[in-house]
């Protein structure tokens, strides 16, 4: 007999990590070999819903009006046979997501579908669970959704024990303790040919200072917590900016070299620092893609924007908050 389920809808935020996530100590529970720290996007992000169904023979998935690819449903299925294995329910799901991040651009939609999935799923079958095992869930479909789950400014623990359930995210800072602006520079790179997935594994394997990128991240973690307590702009940006560079340089020194950046992600580099030397409070990181985003001080946003808008190459400046986390939503919201 299974147990009750019903329809469930829910919107997770994509986020962007100050401090990355790039290395794993276990890859198939999606294990970090250090914490993380990240914002999440207020508006940017997935709504997923999740309808369990007696009659489905299998989970079938619809994301952007598109059916998911194998790989996609793989990682799927292992989030819902964790909440099928905790339920005691036997019942497939239908899925519909929509996303508001354009996919595979450095953007991490993965990180906002499968907290959305994750959220959803839970009260579709019935879990209820802690902040920390929802984070837990939603890292296993991808690992940077443990911090979307959270929403604000986001802390990952990496976590010591093997079956995962001491590595998760939780917020240590809401929304509103630094109402810092985001601005994503979005250039144009085509889909990406290597997944973050795959980059990690590569870096890990082959570039010569892996161990000690990871160990800059063990540093870098305290020192932008910090910087974030302090609301103090030039301390995070030399954390911010160090570490996602120092992240690239992984990728640049790995066998094969993976270089994602394009002309224009260069451009943005060089601007938000001259900006910076003629006194506004910016700075910037860099995903596995292209695109550049860059957290400003309210005030300096508009000409902030300006300037990337005209840095050549630049396809669009999106603007946005640092929002919540995941949530439900009833179903007259979905
Ligand atoms: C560069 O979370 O997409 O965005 O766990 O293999 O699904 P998997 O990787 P994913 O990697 C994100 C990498 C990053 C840095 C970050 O978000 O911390």
């Amino acid at each position: 007999m299974s147990l009750p389920t019903r329809r469930a809808a829910a919107f997770a935020p994509s986020n962007i990590a100050l401090t990355k996530y790039w290395g794993k100590r276990d890859a198939r529970l999606n294990l970090p070999l250090a914490p993380s720290v990240s914002v999440a996007l207020a508006e940017l992000g997935s709504l997923t819903i999740v309808q369990p169904d007696a009659d489905l023979a299998e989970d079938v998935m619809v994301v952007d009006d598109q059916p998911l690819d194998d790989a996609g449903m793989v990682k799927v299925r292992r989030v819902l046979d964790q909440v099928r294995q905790r339920s005691g329910s036997r019942w497939f799901a239908g899925l519909r997501s929509v996303n508001t991040v354009p996919p595979a651009r450095g953007l991490a939609s993965s990180a906002s579908a499968f907290a959305a999935l994750a959220t959803a799923a839970a009260e579709a079958y019935g879990l209820a669970l802690t902040p920390a095992e929802l984070s837990a869930l939603a890292r296993s479909g991808s690992g940077s959704a443990s911090r979307s789950t959270a929403g604000g400014f986001a802390l990952w623990h990496k976590g010591e024990r093997d079956d995962g359930s001491d590595s998760f995210a939780e917020q240590v800072f809401a929304p509103e303790h630094w109402p810092l602006r985001v601005l994503v520079a979005r250039v144009e790179a085509g889909r990406k040919a290597v997944s973050s997935t795959r980059g990690m594994a590569l870096a890990d394997t082959s570039a010569p200072f892996f161990r000690a990128w990871i160990e800059q991240c063990d540093r870098d973690v305290p020192a932008c917590l910090d910087a974030l307590a302090h609301k103090h702009m030039r301390s995070l940006a030399e954390v911010v900016e160090g570490n996602a560079l120092a992240m690239h340089a992984t990728m640049l020194a790995g066998r094969p070299p993976l270089v994602y950046w394009q002309p224009a992600t260069v451009g943005v580099i060089h601007t938000v620092r001259q900006l910076r030397a003629e006194g506004a409070e910016c700075c910037f990181t860099i995903d596995a893609g292209s695109s550049v985003v860059v957290l400003v001080e309210p005030q300096d946003a508009r000409p902030v924007a300006d300037a990337l808008a005209a840095v050549d190459g630049i396809e669009e400046v999106i603007q946005t908050r640092i929002g919540a986390g995941a949530r439900l939503l009833s179903s007259g919201e979905a």
